[in-house]
């Protein structure tokens, strides 16, 4: 994506933002996740709480958990159903409202799928393979090219039209979904008739929290502090967190971006910035530094994880939330089906 479309999104999505607050009725949101792992502290102040910013304005919010997006990019569904549990567990307990947010999973809601077929005769190949967030999962991949990998964005963009919803919170990396989505609504209506807003992205300002070594924080790297951990867990993960040689902490993501991340968790679960923590730990070292960091995340988390707690005592409650959820979906999904196919005649 080029700086001046980057500037372009940057600019509307402040707008909206700034327009949210006095009217967020006009406001239909979707956001979603992957269920491919357990939910952590980078989700929490990544996304989970500007969904819950967002729900509490009053503005309309679904909750996607895109199960059918797992196997975009690998071959099974393995523990699938344990991390839907888990995710929506975590959902709940950072407060999400689930009679505010509609939270489902598009596996279960036909017509939302059965949108993806027409959906496929508007975009071109070509276009496909120029979307840069699908060029770059299929090299991280290491496999070959799989024909739902070349077209999820397009599955993606059924996702966010079938509730017609206008904005989707996003990092910059799934800007290029939402041109798709936008050029696919824009195709249909021209094609058809009127039905599909274009939405648009809402880029937060939210921090990206890098994981405990400075890398980008990831399951696969064993460097992120999951929101289901025990206090323990938490303290053995930060405990086990690489170092540097230097004893005096300072900040400087570039130089230290081990001893920075764990700064950068410091200052989000206490409020104080990086540099204001070196400054008071300074030469008591990396130790004490962990010490800090293990206090404030366990304290910050204290009570969303004893709410999570109770939750999981239910396993039907949840069961019962994602049931109630999809059912909402899918008489939304319906209603919007009804009005694609009438709208290209195929009604008999
Ligand atoms: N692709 C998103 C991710 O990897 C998940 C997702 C699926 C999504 N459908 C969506 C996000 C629709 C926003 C809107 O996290």
């Amino acid at each position: 994506m080029s700086e001046e479309t980057f500037a372009a999104s940057w600019d509307k999505s402040k707008k909206i933002s700034a327009n949210l607050e006095k009217n967020p009725t006009k406001y239909t949101c979707l956001t979603g996740d992957r269920p491919t792992g357990h939910l952590h502290i980078g989700h929490y102040f990544g996304s989970i709480q500007e969904r819950v910013r967002l729900q509490n304005l009053g503005v309309k919010t679904y909750l996607l958990i895109a199960d059918l997006q797992v196997i975009t990019d690998r071959q099974n569904t393995e523990n699938v159903q344990e991390y839907v549990y888990s995710n929506v567990l975590d959902y709940l307990s950072c407060g999400i409202d689930p009679e505010k947010t509609v939270i489902f999973a598009h596996s279960a809601i036909p017509a939302l799928n059965e949108l993806f077929i027409p959906f496929l005769s508007l975009v071109s190949e070509s276009e496909l393979h120029r979307n840069p967030t699908v060029k770059a999962e299929f090299e991280a991949s290491g496999r070959t090219l799989s024909a739902l990998l070349l077209t999820y964005p397009i599955h993606q963009a059924a996702d966010i039209l079938f509730c017609k919803s206008n904005i989707v919170p996003v990092g910059r990396d799934q800007l290029p979904h939402i041109e798709i989505t936008r050029t696919l609504a824009r195709r249909f209506n021209e094609r058809y008739s009127f039905i599909f807003p274009e939405p648009h992205g809402l880029l937060t300002n939210s921090p990206l929290i890098p994981g405990l070594d400075g890398r980008k924080m990831s399951k696969s790297y064993n460097n992120s502090i999951q929101l289901s951990f025990t206090e323990a867990e938490t303290e053995n993960i930060i405990k086990k967190a690489k170092s540097d040689s230097e004893r005096k902490i300072t900040f400087n993501p570039e130089k230290r971006p081990e001893i920075s991340a764990l700064l950068t968790t410091a200052a989000l679960t206490s409020g104080r910035t990086e540099e204001d923590i070196a400054a008071e730990i300074a030469d008591a070292g990396a130790g004490a530094l962990k010490q800090f960091v293990s206090k404030n995340v366990n304290e910050y988390f204290a009570p969303i994880r004893q709410k999570r707690a109770e939750l999981a005592n239910d396993k039907s409650f949840i069961s019962d939330i994602i049931e109630e959820g999809c059912k909402k979906a899918n008489d939304i999904a319906v209603q919007t089906l009804e009005e694609v196919k009438s709208a290209m005649g195929l009604k008999y």
